[in-house]
């Protein structure tokens, strides 16, 4: 039997604006990239500089943006800030002056049809998101990590490379879970906790407190 072709519907493309401009907006960059309807017209950081070979045109400082928007036609804005405070505040100031987000989701990130991920989210390769996850406004699932089913992680979380989340697992908004670390089923990190590289997570991490070790202790970050 022959092979019938379909026409490639006709989606419009997307001009995403890149904000930072570090080695973390270049994987964002690429994952963006990932989604054929994107068009990335380029990168504005702080101070207007970006790092040798991001692969996209440095347009000036993040005070810049109403210009940027006419003169660029943007459609969306992608916030490429690892930290979360930062990208939190950067996010807050974007969507202030009427930006709608980008998502990145890297064609290597394996993302569940019944999870959500909400806009300005990135999924980086060889994220995992399963069963009914929310992913949160502005999270980063980086590079290996992995949130099981049912979890609900907050806005600007990120789970960095690596790190492994059980099933159930709520981790609040703005929380750093670091390299490696393995949190255990239906724990709740609170909001803004930071849990050490390498860390086992065996019962649930008070807002605001910083946990490392196997079993993770409170400690007093430096
Ligand atoms: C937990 C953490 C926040 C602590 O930072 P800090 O308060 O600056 O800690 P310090 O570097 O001053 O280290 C204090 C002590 O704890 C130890 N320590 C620090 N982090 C540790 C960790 N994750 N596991 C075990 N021991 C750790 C240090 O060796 C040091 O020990 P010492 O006093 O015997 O010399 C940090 O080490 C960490 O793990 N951050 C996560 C980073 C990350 O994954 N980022 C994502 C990037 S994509």
């Amino acid at each position: 039997m022959g092979t019938t072709l379909l026409p490639v519907p006709n989606t419009p493309l997307v001009r995403v604006l890149l904000v930072g401009a570090n080695g973390h907006a270049r994987v964002c960059l690429e994952a963006l990239l990932d989604d054929p309807r994107h068009v990335v017209v380029g990168a504005i950081s702080s101070d207007g500089t970006g790092i040798e070979g991001l692969g996209v045109p440095m347009l000036g400082h993040d005070r810049n943006l109403a210009a940027l928007a006419r003169d660029h036609a943007i459609d969306r804005v992608f916030v490429a800030i690892g930290d979360n405070a930062a990208r939190s505040d950067v996010t807050r100031r974007v969507e202030g002056e009427g930006f709608t987000l980008g998502t990145a989701i890297s064609r290597f990130a394996m993302v569940s049809h019944t999870a959500t991920t909400h806009d300005g989210s990135a999924l980086l390769p060889g994220a995992v998101v399963n069963a009914a996850t929310v992913i949160g406004g502005g999270a980063i699932v980086n590079t290996n990590a992995s949130v099981d089913h049912d979890c609900a992680i907050g806005e600007f979380v990120h789970i960095a490379p690596g790190a492994s989340i059980a099933g159930g697992v709520t981790v609040g908004a703005g929380a750093l879970i670091g390299i490696g670390a393995r949190v255990l089923p239906n724990l709740t990190i609170g909001a803004g906790a930071v849990v050490g590289a390498g860390a086992v997570v065996v019962s649930d991490v008070a807002a605001g407190s910083t946990v490392w070790g196997a079993p993770a202790k409170v400690r007093e970050a430096s």
